[in-house]
């Protein structure tokens, strides 16, 4: 089942002289065409400026298409009707965590996105309990979230999506800000929740090691979706990628460093190991 589509979706900002009179338009999304399964794992890398950010805030209807349209769950984002319907199937996660985070106490911060969904207070508190537990944080559930690491924060961030039970998940660059200690916690959560929850990700970064298990990888470019396929698909490509700014994880760099001096290693390796695998069936 399609869980995100879009159709030849356009966004333009709209730009503002200092009275606020609309002065011009500069289009972010140029008839973007992406197709998200239930259950699935997609990535999706691009430059800054490259209009990720903006596509994803049309997953929860945060911004509705200029022209083209976006169904999320089967419905439409543009239909006001559905709205509610939209933000309940959609979760979303942003990088910086303390913009996400309003309780004062861990648990009672959880149990804020299924309060406002009108959940009753039992099942809030079993939705807090489970979620907090699924990022592993049980522990901190009377903490307060201020003491927290960033990685810790951005962990009880995803438990606030998750006891919201939505279909799918959006992470826009959830461990940017984090350091290589949070990033991992942060990573290792996603897939905990794709294997146990079944979730749909959606996981914008600009980290290539955090792709490699993707379904599908989008690259986004000026707007536009300019490379689709497998990450073995993508990361075969070294040069295009880095025509479009992109880092290649560095197993794959160096595979293709040694593939150009002539060495037969296969093209799309993605993980150390397998280019160490590729290296020793060499003689
Ligand atoms: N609120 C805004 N108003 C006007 N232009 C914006 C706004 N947000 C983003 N843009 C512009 O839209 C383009 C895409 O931005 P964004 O979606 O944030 O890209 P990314 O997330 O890939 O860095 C950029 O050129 C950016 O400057
Ligand atoms: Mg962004």
């Amino acid at each position: 089942m399609d869980m995100v589509q879009t159709e030849k979706l356009i966004f333009e900002y709209e730009k503002r002289d200092e009275e606020g009179n609309v002065i011009g338009t500069s289009r972010a999304i140029d008839e973007v065409d992406i197709d998200v399964q239930e259950g699935q794992f997609i990535a999706i890398l691009g430059h800054n400026g490259s209009g990720k950010s903006t596509l994803a805030k049309h997953i929860n209807a945060i911004l509705v298409p200029t022209q083209g349209t976006m169904w999320v769950n089967g419905r439409n984002t543009k239909d006001p009707e559905e709205l509610w319907n939209v933000r309940q199937s959609a979760g979303m996660v942003f990088q910086n965590p303390d913009n996400q985070i309003i309780g004062t106490v861990v648990e009672e911060d959880v149990g804020f996105g299924p309060e406002n969904l009108g959940v009753p207070t039992d099942e809030i508190w079993q939705r807090v309990e489970d979620s907090l537990r699924s990022v592993g944080m049980i522990e901190y559930r009377h903490h307060s979230p201020n003491k927290l690491s960033g990685g810790q924060k951005q962990r009880v961030a995803i438990a606030g999506v998750v006891a919201m039970e939505p279909k799918c998940i959006v992470l826009d660059e959830p461990t940017a800000m984090l350091d290589p200690v949070g990033r991992r916690e942060v990573l290792k959560t996603v897939q905990k929740l794709r294997e146990q929850k079944k979730v749909t990700v959606i996981l914008i970064t600009h980290y290539m090691e955090e792709v490699v298990d993707a379904d599908k990888i989008y690259v986004m470019d000026h707007g536009h979706v300019v490379m689709e396929g497998t990450p073995r698909e993508i990361f075969s490509r070294v040069d295009e990628l880095k025509s479009y700014r992109l880092d290649v994880p560095q197993a794959t760099l160096l595979a293709d460093e040694l593939r150009k001096r002539g060495l037969k290693i296969p093209g799309g390796i993605l993980k150390k190991e397998e280019l160490v695998e590729a290296l020793c069936q060499l003689n």
